[in-house]
């Protein structure tokens, strides 16, 4: 390092500044999204652990997967958080620092992170919360927790899955929460994934730690689906459907779809039934070569609408009939219920559902519509009748009326900025980020929370079905060095009036020393 980057190092860790995050400084908080606002709905994105174990985790694999989930069109559905699960991400100096490990990420984490942002999505990494990870390739956090939860924020993750492994002689109920005050500590908004496999019942006690949690053993052994191990991981987590809410999510483990070892029919049954479960929806299968089937599975909106619902009921099983199970118990915000007919048994199965199943009363005349074929019919009286092959579902939305809205989808074109600028030189940069809601409705202006740094204003302005975050710099007055900021949002969903996950990202200004230097790109 020169001397002149030395200096600018310091300058900039100095400056560092973030802003916006200011939700809530209460500890009393009950909920950890009281605090941040984040995974009101349950997150989605995409994890390598299920299809890859630790080999070859790397950046290729993370950036050539970036590249497929925008190409299948999974960004556009609303999957976000992408990034390394146990990866052989980094180590630790002889100082007690984490360090990346470059020879798999050569850009540092923090510039795969930054990578990441680019792209309009949010950054995942992983760590644990014992002395090593599982394989124990890498440093778990005991003992490191306020350092190791600061270099996550430096490196700018948006989410943490912290696991259980070489933990003898900690218990999750302190050890989690400890790094929860780690992370609020660091300052960075952070979606906090606990993975104790349901040791220590986080159901019970975790909202206020952190916003999802593992209820159960891994689903699979890496690139091993099996349906009956997912069907043990279904059964121990519906019961569990009370626990769960926005901002704290019951998480049955990645999904198996798209992975060899699972039918077409497994495939849809196990994404509708994480959806009915309000489970997180996070991908575990290979994105960069799956089957027009798995895309068109993964990607179907309206069975994605029922998991991002507003009000965040993990549906449950009212009833059975044979073998078949009739999930219901879920409302959904614009007043219509989601209902599921799920055939675990070998033969086909006839199932009525009624009106009072699906939480209507029993004279109601409803429309009924298919989210795998897409069809609306009704208005009708009476049960509904359904045939349903072994292993395979009827996922349905009934509703008193015939449109059935879809709840929103945030999806941004970056998260991130960056301006380049010179000291002295009065100059005054803008550039913008757009960020589209596929679901119906139109929102109202996102909201954003005060705090900005003096050199940063933003405004937000509507344009279509999209709204503009125009972010302007001015640089007059500031010395050099690297200047960072968070800019967050808040919003409400229209139909239901419930806030929405809130939304942030980073800008970055760097001030050089020499005038006329180049403009924002
Ligand atoms: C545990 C977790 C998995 C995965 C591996 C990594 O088994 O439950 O999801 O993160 O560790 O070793």
């Amino acid at each position: 390092m020169t001397k002149l980057a030395r200096i600018v190092t310091a300058v900039s860790m100095g400056l560092l500044l973030l802003v916006g995050f200011g939700r809530g400084e209460d500890p009393t908080a009950k909920l950890r999204s009281d605090r941040d606002g984040l995974a009101l709905t349950p997150p989605m994105g995409w994890y390598p652990w299920n299809e890859f174990g630790q080999e070859p985790q790397n950046e290729k694999l993370i950036k050539e997967t970036v590249e497929a989930l925008v190409r299948s069109g999974m960004k556009e559905a609303g999957y976000t958080y992408i990034g390394p699960d146990e990866g052989i991400c980094f180590s630790r100096d002889a100082s007690g620092k984490l360090t990346p490990n470059l020879a798999r990420y050569p850009s540092g984490l923090r510039g795969l992170g930054d990578y990441v942002h680019q792209q309009g999505l949010k950054y995942a990494l992983y760590t644990d919360a014992g002395t090593h990870t599982c394989s124990k390739a890498m440093p778990g956090t005991k003992g490191h927790e306020f350092e190791d939860m600061k270099a996550f924020a430096e490196w700018r993750a948006d989410y943490v899955k912290v696991d259980w492994c070489n933990t003898t002689g900690q218990t999750p109920q302190t050890a989690y929460p400890k790094l929860r005050d780690a992370q609020l500590a660091a300052g960075r908004p952070i979606v906090f994934s606990l993975c104790s496999w349901g040791q220590g019942q986080p159901w019970k006690w975790a909202a206020s730690v952190g916003h999802l949690w593992r209820t159960t053993e891994d689903i699979c052994g890496p690139g091993k689906a099996s349906w009956t191990a997912a069907m043990k991981n279904l059964e121990a987590n519906q019961k569990l459907s009370a626990s769960a809410g926005p901002g704290h999510w019951n998480d049955p483990d990645m999904m198996i779809t798209g992975m060899s070892g699972l039918s077409e029919v497994q495939n849809r049954s196990l994404f509708s039934l994480w959806c009915m479960m309000a489970s997180p929806l996070i991908a575990g299968n290979d994105l960069r070569s799956m089957t027009e089937s798995t895309i068109k599975i993964l990607t179907n909106r309206e069975a994605i609408g029922i998991n991002q619902d507003p009000l965040g009921i993990q549906a449950r099983i009212v009833r059975k009939d044979g073998a078949a199970e009739i999930w219901a118990g879920k409302r959904l915000f614009d007043g219509s219920q989601a209902v599921l007919v799920f055939n675990p048994g070998e033969a086909p199965a006839q199932v009525q559902v009624t009106p009072g199943d699906a939480g209507f009363e029993e004279s109601a005349s409803l429309y009924v519509r298919d989210l795998w074929t897409q069809q609306t019919s009704g208005p009708r009286a009476g049960s509904i009748r359904v045939t349903v092959a072994p292993n395979d579902v009827a996922l349905l939305r009934i509703s008193k009326t015939s449109s059935f809205p879809l709840p929103p989808i945030t999806v941004a074109d970056s998260y991130r900025v960056v301006f380049h600028a010179s000291v002295n030189s009065a100059q005054k940069l803008t550039q913008a980020i757009t960020v589209k809601n596929n679901g119906s409705s139109e929102l109202p202006l996102w909201a954003l929370s005060p705090g900005l740094p003096s050199w940063l204003s933003v405004t937000v302005t509507p344009s279509g079905r999209a709204q503009t975050f125009s972010n302007k710099v001015s640089v007059a007055g500031l010395g050099r060095g690297h200047y960072h900021a968070v800019v967050k949002a808040d919003n409400r969903e229209p139909i239901s009036g419930l806030p929405m996950s809130a939304l942030y990202y980073d800008v970055d200004l760097d001030v050089s020393g020499a005038a006329g230097g180049p403009a924002g790109n």
